[in-house]
């Protein structure tokens, strides 16, 4: 039931609430591929102006493959981690020689690509092509541990594991990019890290962690 509600109650916020990105406009999967990239360290304000300009220079995964490799480094100067850029174009590169230009679809395949792992597989097989794949990062492991109260280190590998389990398990039909874009809004803008605005919070009524008073105790993230 819990789960449930979860699913059912994210889903309206997220119809409701969305911010309007620019990655959210169209389910490219190489525009969503290139979106995810840049967000997993940076933050959205700062991904924005660097998105527009890279889609601009570099519209289609065709235009990416074909660069010299130091002009996609110079679009991405200023966001830092390099290496994220040198992989992206590594994975255009592949995904013209070995897939026609065409991102794959599928699991094995996707996660073949350079620079793409579980996150960023589960991020473009479900908001692109809607498949029922989870899309699990910071965000969505403090979510969900504070929403069903787990309290396994979310430093280990075995933490992130259930938690995938748990997220693919209540994945609503046929809105897969919805849900887990749902999650990671929820913890961006409502349960943040340090003082989560539980008020506002659609899923409050169930959620395990606020019940017990323990939100702002988790999630358990050990250090080393
Ligand atoms: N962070 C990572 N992926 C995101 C997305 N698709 N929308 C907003 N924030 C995100």
């Amino acid at each position: 039931a819990a789960a449930a509600f979860f699913a059912a109650e994210l889903l309206n916020w997220y119809d409701a609430n969305k911010r309007d990105l620019p990655w959210r406009r169209d389910r490219d999967p190489y525009r969503i591929w290139v979106s995810e990239v840049m967000l997993q360290q940076t933050r959205v304000d700062t991904v924005i102006p660097y998105y527009e300009r890279f889609m601009e220079r570099f519209p289609t995964v065709r235009h990416l493959a074909e660069a010299p490799e130091e002009e996609v480094l110079k679009c991405w100067e200023g966001l830092g981690y390099y290496s994220r850029a040198r992989n992206l174009q590594a994975g255009a590169r592949q995904v013209v020689e070995l897939y026609g230009g065409v991102v794959p679809d599928d699991k094995a395949a996707i996660s073949s690509l350079k620079g793409i792992g579980p996150y960023t597989a589960g991020a473009i097989l479900s908001i692109a092509y809607n498949k029922p794949e989870p899309a699990v990062d910071g965000n969505v492991m403090r979510v969900m541990s504070r929403y069903f109260l787990l309290e396994d280190d979310i430093a280990k590998p075995s933490a992130r594991t259930k938690i995938e389990r748990l997220a693919a398990s209540i994945i609503p039909e046929g809105r897969a990019g919805d849900f887990n874009q749902a999650v990671m809004e929820l913890g961006a803008l409502v349960c943040t890290p340090k003082s989560p605005g539980c008020l506002l919070c659609p899923v409050l009524a169930q959620c395990a962690g606020r019940a017990a008073g323990r939100e702002r105790e988790l999630p358990v993230k050990s250090k080393a």
